[in-house]
């Protein structure tokens, strides 16, 4: 983190739009902004209104706008109803977008399979009949574990069409990880792929889905439908497990979509926080809705003709809002991608934009710092070395973009000519809060800037006391929003506790640490809590420490995260085995050992990059470990500061070496 601040220390440059830019957008000018922004700060309720119908189509208007009677349990439109896969898709094509192009598919050996709105319409409606064929129906909660392909975006919006929750589960993650969602959400169907394919290899998917549903309280999934993407023996329930094109064999590509209130769920998608168990985030279907399409439309600058690409895969909150939702609902053409920005080589990504012409490029800095690395040591995968011209916005999302990066992206890919939209939001917030406007706001690299209009973000002291400018704390939001998160599932207390305690005065607390600069900029310093954001992706150190700990050899974990030049956070973990401490090659195995079970208990994304063993961890004399020492013992920096607390302080030494 430190790092980072100093080098936004030396970066004070800014970057205005240009005013040809300005003149074509959607918000021209930071006049337009600041209006809107008034609007919404003068006339809240009035300014959602407005916004809900002019963006949304109502099966039935909503008459009441904001119902904090029940807060922090907010209710958004709630007596309105409508239907979000009919906002994405048949919307469209009923006026006349049907023959335009919705997705162009690019799978990772660079086949393309394009299809319009009409088609992908067709598509959620044949599975959507499949579904209600079984049995399936409103309320029923789903887990959709599949790749990034057109299947995803089916499936989702198949359930949206029906009212059935979803909860898209990362294919990155283990069978255990799986499992716990499958129980959490209580889901009756699985949706799920064979395998898949990353870098030119084939990756099984289905295997851990059938580890997951071997295990307890599984017994009300009935079906686990299968999409055929690599081939090859699969293992098989009889009775249960039906491929894809079974499922939907038959059935009649129109489906009427089921009205839905307002407030019903659209989906759970589980996220790291603070304690061992991930959340169950739940959204609202018109709420959600309303602010994916709003904020493609402002956040992008997104009209008729542009080829919007966000990278983010379908099992994170990006690839909720801007992938299945948002650039549906604003009838966009959009690209997704099946692989990785390496394969075949780490100009994959620029090829695509060139192939696609792609106006709209959304993707995280860890992808951009790895391919900063790759392109300085070969010119051929150089952004130099590909067309580019078709590019009017590129964006950034998940995590702190350092300004050397940013510089780059800008200069590299952005030919200084498109303005970067540094997007600060979480799956909490369900789409983005505090971003540039690309026809607005003068940029400043590694802040992202000013709020959106209706979004009232601030910072405050642990009191609730907002801060004056150039003073770092707490980052809240101040009114509740449409999107907002509405509940953690079955655990509304979580929920309370989570985003609303009582110090801060009914705001909603972010988790994140900031501060405004003199023009009221936002810069986010990182996470407050125990979470780490590793290549963007969310992180608790206590998820990690847990599983450490299952492992047999395992006495006691302490995880904690390092600044990481390529990842943003590397996670570190300081273990204490129940024998003796390990050394040279048997500590190296032990190591392994405990990477390749963290990955079986979580995901690959979790595995520490670094093992580091002790006789025992430093602990004050009333027993709590000092992460905040650990922290600075995993950065390699020397301890400075007073450890005469300690109960142990010989510990250290053995903790600076890494195995
Ligand atoms: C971090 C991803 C700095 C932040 C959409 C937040 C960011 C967490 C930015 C949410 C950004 C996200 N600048 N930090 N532009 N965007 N973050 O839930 O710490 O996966 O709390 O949502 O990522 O991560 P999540």
């Amino acid at each position: 983190m430190s790092t980072s601040i100093e080098s936004v220390l030396v970066e004070n440059r800014v970057f205005p739009p240009n005013e040809e830019f300005v003149r074509n957008a959607v918000i021209p000018g930071m006049d337009a902004y600041k209006a809107l922004y008034k609007e919404a700060e003068d006339d809240f309720e009035g300014f959602w209104r407005r916004q809900a119908n002019e963006h949304l189509r109502w099966t039935r208007p909503f008459t009441q706008v904001l119902d904090s009677s029940g807060a922090p349990f907010y209710k958004w439109f709630a007596d309105g109803e409508l239907n979000v896969s009919y906002n994405c898709l048949d919307k469209h094509v009923e006026e006349g977008r049907g023959d335009q192009t919705a997705i162009i598919f690019e799978a990772d050996d660079g086949a393309v399979t394009p299809v319009t709105y009409k088609a992908l319409l067709g598509r959620v409606c044949r599975f959507a009949n499949g579904l209600k064929a079984a049995g399936y129906k409103k309320g029923d909660t789903a887990i959709i574990y599949l790749p990034m392909s057109i299947e995803a975006v089916v499936a989702m919006q198949a359930c949206a069409r029906l009212g059935i929750i979803h909860s898209v589960v990362f294919g990155g993650f283990s069978a255990k990880s799986l499992h716990e969602r499958i129980v959490d959400v209580g889901a009756s169907v699985v949706i799920t792929a064979d395998g898949q394919y990353r870098g030119g290899k084939a990756l099984p998917l289905k295997p851990a889905v059938d580890e997951a549903l071997s295990q307890s309280n599984t017994e009300k999934v009935r079906s686990v439908i299968v999409y055929r993407r690599t081939g090859g023996d699969t293992h098989w329930v009889d009775g249960r497990d039906i491929w894809w094109e079974d499922f939907e064999q038959g059935q009649s590509d129109e489906c009427e979509p089921v009205v839905m209130n307002s407030e019903d769920p659209l989906f759970i998608l589980y996220t790291s926080g603070s304690t061992g168990k991930p959340k169950g985030v739940q959204h609202s279907s018109a709420g959600y809705l309303l602010w994916a399409m709003l904020t493609v439309k402002w956040t992008f600058d997104q009209k008729p003709g542009d080829v919007f690409w966000c990278t983010a895969d379908v099992g994170w909150i990006t690839g909720h809002t801007y992938v299945a939702y948002g650039p549906l609902a604003a009838g966009l053409t959009q690209v997704v991608f099946e692989g990785v920005p390496t394969y075949p080589n780490a100009g994959r990504f620029w090829d695509m934009i060139g192939r696609h012409k792609v106006t709209t490029f959304y993707t995280a800095p860890t992808a951009i710092r790895s391919l900063i690395k790759a392109s300085d040591a070969d010119a051929k995968v150089h952004p130099d070395s590909f067309d580019l011209s078709s590019l009017r916005i590129i964006g950034s999302v998940g995590e702190p973009i350092n300004p050397e990066a940013w510089v780059w992206y800008y200069k590299n890919v952005g030919k200084e000519r498109c303005p970067i939209v540094d997007t600060w939001w979480q799956t909490e917030t369900g789409g983005q809060m505090i971003t540039p406007l690309p026809g607005a706001t003068p940029l400043k690299p590694g802040s992202c800037t000013l709020p959106l209009p209706g979004i009232f973000a601030a910072i405050v002291d642990e009191t609730g006391e907002d801060v004056p400018n150039g003073k770092g704390g707490f980052l809240v939001i101040k009114k509740p929003w449409p999107a907002m998160i509405r509940n953690v599932w079955g655990d509304s207390e979580r929920y309370k506790n989570s985003y609303f305690p009582a110090e801060y005065r009914g705001y909603y607390l972010a988790g994140d640490g900031a501060q405004r600069d003199n023009d009221g900029y936002f810069w986010i310093m990182g996470r407050i809590d125990d979470v780490l954001n590793v290549s963007g992706h969310r992180l608790g150190t206590m998820e990690v420490e847990s599983a450490l700990v299952s492992h047999e050899l395992v006495a006691e974990a302490a995880v904690v995260g390092r600044p990481d030049a390529t990842t943003g956070e590397a996670v570190v973990a300081f273990v204490v085995l129940k024998r003796d401490r390990p050394h040279g090659d048997e500590a190296k195995e032990i190591a392994k050992q405990l990477r390749d079970w963290v990955a079986k208990e979580i995901g690959p994304i979790a595995k520490p990059k670094d093992i580091r063993f002790g006789d025992n961890l430093p602990k004050t004399r009333s027993g709590k470990i000092m992460r905040r020492l650990l922290r600075v013992v995993a950065k390699g920096e020397e301890v400075t500061q007073d450890v005469s607390t300690l109960e142990n302080p010989a510990i250290l030494e053995q903790l600076t070496e890494s195995v």
